[in-house]
């Protein structure tokens, strides 16, 4: 059975990661192939606690490292036990984040450097990298727009403008280093355009 496809989905928040993501599950169906839609962190019970953790607000305050590493923590337990046995029986893997967003909010939102990201990474991946990332963006200012409008911000929503532009900055200049993994799609125009801007770039490791 040949191993199914990795696709991450990445970008800051209010981007429209759910809607998107769900259409492009939608696509890779009709296009014959068992999709697993899952989300970081998280995506499996001991993930899903940590998620909790890293994302409520605490009276103690979490060290960038600590957080770093909770992030980590979570992709180990994720890639393990529901990533790659999903991946071994031919399902595609559609993540909601993954591994660039580490390097996004901790490496330069945190401003942590990507170093010590990319030796976890390696670490962590044991050999499991995304085949293709899809990066929505938009301008910082319009993502937290929309965000704010969800409701209460969780620990990591509660961060300043600055922060947001470090991330997406950030992002984009991953996308610019890999340009074969990535496609950045502009997440400000209208849904219409996003989504066209997503089929054309499943065409890329379809067939
Ligand atoms: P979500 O609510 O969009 O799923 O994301 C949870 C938050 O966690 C979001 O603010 C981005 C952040 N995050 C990191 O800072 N580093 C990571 O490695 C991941 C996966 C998420």
């Amino acid at each position: 059975m040949p191993r199914g496809r990795f696709i991450t989905v990445e970008g800051i928040e209010g981007v429209g990661k759910s809607t998107n993501i769900a259409f492009l599950a939608r696509l890779i169906e009709e296009q014959g192939h068992r999709v697993l839609m899952t989300r970081e962190p998280g995506g499996t019970p001991t993930a899903e606690k940590i998620r909790s953790l890293l994302l409520e607000h605490g009276d103690e305050p979490v060290p960038d490292v600590a957080e770093m590493l909770l992030f980590f923590a979570a992709r180990s337990l994720h890639l393990s036990n529901r990533i790659r046995p999903a991946l071994a029986e031919g399902r595609w893997v559609v993540c909601d984040r993954f591994t660039d967003a580490s390097r996004a909010y901790q490496g330069y939102g945190r401003r942590l450097g990507l170093e010590r990201i990319n030796t976890l990474a390696e670490w962590v991946h044991d050999g499991i990298d995304p085949d293709l990332t899809i990066l929505l963006d938009a301008p910082a200012a319009v993502g937290m727009g929309r965000a704010e409008k969800r409701g209460a911000a969780d620990r990591l929503e509660s961060e300043q403008a600055s922060f947001y532009e470090r991330v997406r900055e950030g992002y984009l200049s991953l996308a610019r280093a890999e340009p074969e993994r990535f496609a950045v799609i502009d997440a400000s125009g209208p849904l219409a355009e996003v989504q066209a801007g997503i089929r054309s770039a499943l065409t890329r490791i379809v067939g």
